[in-house]
């Protein structure tokens, strides 16, 4: 690793930031706008914090119990009234907030006006069902406007939405919903990939059998005719909020009001339900919205992901909408029907901001450069990358078919940050493979496993003071939300290997844990090894990661069959469409090779470390510790 850090600083070559860029940067001096937030966060903050409508003011900034924070003591808000109510009071009314195109072409817009009546529609339509404030609701829902609004829609009176991604299967959806003991389902008849449609409402039925605590399921019926629902438990979405009043007052709210629970893995199977609040989380992602894409009122602001992600919480839904944005979001893949396809949306829409992931420029960059050349992208200024490390090589690429002269903004952040915390801004040089400097107000380091800073080299991330959009707790498991804490003295670890180079620049070189990125999505290697140890045939597994050229990482699992069975292409397909069923098509293995015993600690861990060095022919370092 340490080799391949080596040359790739030396490959690397700074780009500084166009006069252009740089006079409509709202910061124009990264160093001395930095040394001042940091000089006094809390000051930094509150002025941040001001910019937004609160319906009582804090007493106090941060409450810092290590590492319990509170911030924004006493103050009121909600977050939906600033994202909607607040522009539709002023001239942003009748703007654009959300146009969406589905696969198929389909195209929706609404206006600021138009998705606060939608969303009031949807709040009250929830409050009628006799939800009240705390209650949990599950989405699981395709990238359709729906999810949107009912995000926004929970978020007004004050309920906690668990948005889970529609790509999960019907296990891994009940236990999400098991764990947030949610009240109510909100869900679609079917979602679409690469013209393939899914049956959601089939996974959904297989989940809630055994899920309780679910009420009633809201259904989106996109298909005709409209899949037949059961009258006692299912709902029709249209005829759930039609007849409800298009104003609904949001509800004032304690700052430290959870918002949203989002699932996320680490180094067990079981995924953490991350706690993220009105409050700090409002003033995070609206003011990294507006400072890292410099984004203003005439701008169009294209982010990929879907909304199931931290990333579409954060930078599709809650920062461009705080900020009276104009967002661009669309279904699919960014190959289908054709590999112009996001180039085309670009084109058509003036989009001004494109936020898109390394996996994703890997997979176009596949297709050459004569599909981004057939499109006018001539309204791009700012682009950005999220989810993974990118590798220069793609880096290069993006930045010469959109022109060569537009910023990339490699965003470094997480689940558990709710923002992003080390990045570039548009003012600040470049290096490409490089996420370059904290945030403003952000003290982010390197260091050893004493916390020692590490003034050039590889390290440990981390975090060295709150911030305000930082998970409050994992839901259920305050130990596991002290173990971020725990890991290195006096800092939140990231889990993130991460390099520092002499001008104090970060190169994030991976997970540091038991945890993969496989096409920037996170997912544990616990989960799949117990999604393949509870098919028969399994007594054991491991699951490693290797390197891939598109998705960056790939899966590859270890297994030790049971007596009596045998290695052969039905079985292996057997266990991939197994972990397909319990997890979802994220994370089944791209490989699986039965082996006979695994490499083990005396204890009986395995030694992961061990077959991913052999897998891929390297040194396996210290195996002092190997039983075999
Ligand atoms: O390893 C880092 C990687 O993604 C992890 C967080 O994953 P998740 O919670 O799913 O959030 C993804 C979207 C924010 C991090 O621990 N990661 C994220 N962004 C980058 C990155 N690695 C390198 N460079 C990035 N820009």
């Amino acid at each position: 690793m340490a080799e391949k850090i080596e040359t790739l600083l030396k490959a690397s070559r700074v780009i500084e930031p166009t006069e252009k860029t740089k006079a409509q940067a709202y910061i124009k001096d990264y160093e001395k706008e930095y040394q001042r937030s940091i000089a006094d966060p809390e000051k930094f903050w509150d002025e941040i914090a001001r910019e937004l409508e609160w319906f009582s003011p804090w007493t106090k900034v941060l409450e810092w119990n290590y590492p319990w924070a509170k911030w924004f003591l006493g103050a009121t808000c909600n977050i939906s009234y600033n994202c909607l109510d607040r522009h539709v009071k002023s001239w942003r009314k009748n703007k654009v907030a959300v146009i969406w195109v589905g696969e198929k072409g389909e195209e929706r817009i609404f206006t600021y006006a138009e998705l606060s009546r939608q969303v009031n529609r949807c709040a009250n339509a929830l409050k009628a069902l006799g939800l009240e404030k705390g209650d949990r609701v599950t989405i699981y829902l395709p990238k359709i406007p729906e999810q949107i609004v009912a995000m926004l829609a929970c978020a007004r009176i004050g309920l906690i939405h668990s948005v889970v991604y529609s790509g999960f299967s019907a296990p891994a959806l009940e236990s999400r919903i098991k764990d947030a003991e949610s009240r109510l389902m909100i869900t679609a008849d079917v979602g679409y990939d690469r013209g393939k449609s899914t049956n959601l409402k089939k996974v959904v039925d297989d989940a809630v059998a055994n899920c309780p605590t679910i009420e009633k399921t809201i259904v989106v019926r996109r298909e005709q005719p409209g899949v037949a629902l059961s009258a006692s438990k299912e709902i029709d979405w249209n005829e759930w909020l039609e007849g409800q009043s298009t104003t609904c007052e949001a509800v004032a709210l304690d700052a430290e009001t959870p918002l949203y629970f989002l699932y996320t893995s680490g180094t067990t199977g079981k995924p953490k339900g991350v706690v993220h609040v009105h409050g700090g989380y409002m003033v995070g992602t609206y003011i990294t919205t507006k400072y890292v894409f410099d984004l203003k009122d005439e701008d169009v602001f294209f982010c990929v992901a879907d909304p199931g992600w931290v990333t579409g919480h954060s930078y599709i839904v809650y920062g461009p909408l705080l900020n009276g944005a104009t967002i661009l979001t669309a279904e699919g893949k960014p190959d289908y029907p054709n590999p112009g396809r996001w180039w085309d949306l670009i084109a058509r829409y003036g989009v001004s901001i494109f936020y898109t992931t390394p996996t994703a420029i890997r997979l176009l960059m596949k297709y050459g450069e004569d599909w981004p050349k057939k499109y006018d992208l001539s309204t791009l200024r700012i682009l950005g990358s999220v989810g993974e490390p990118i590798n220069p090589e793609a880096w290069e690429w993006f930045h010469r078919v959109t022109g060569g002269d537009k910023p990339i903004m490699d965003t470094w952040w997480q689940t558990e940050t709710g923002m992003i915390l080390v990045t570039p801004l548009p003012c600040v040089p470049l290096k490409p493979g490089s996420a370059t400097r904290p945030f403003l107000g952000i003290e982010a380091d390197v260091v050893d496993r004493e916390g020692n800073s590490i003034e050039k080299g590889g390290g440990f991330a981390v975090i060295k003071k709150p911030w305000p959009s930082m998970m409050r707790t994992i839901y259920k498991d305050p130990d596991r939300y002290l173990s971020y804490w725990n890991n290195i003295p006096g800092c939140y670890t990231a889990g993130d290997v991460c390099h520092k180079d002499e001008d104090g620049y970060f190169w994030f070189m991976g997970r540091a844990d038991d945890v993969l990125k496989v096409a920037g999505n996170r997912i544990s290697t616990a989960e799949v090894e117990s999604a393949l140890v509870s098919h028969a045939a399994v007594v054991e597994a491991a699951a490693i990661g290797k390197p891939h050229k598109t998705a960056g990482e790939m899966i590859k699992a270890f297994v030790i069959l049971a007596q009596g069975q045998q290695d052969s292409h039905e079985l292996i397909k057997s266990l991939k469409d197994h972990v397909l069923k319990e997890l979802g098509k994220i994370a089944v293995p791209r490989e699986i090779e039965v082996v006979t015993s695994l490499p083990k600690t005396r204890s009986g861990k395995i030694m992961r470390r061990v077959l991913k060095a052999k897998e891929l022919g390297q040194d396996p370092g210290d195996i002092s510790t190997l039983e075999e």
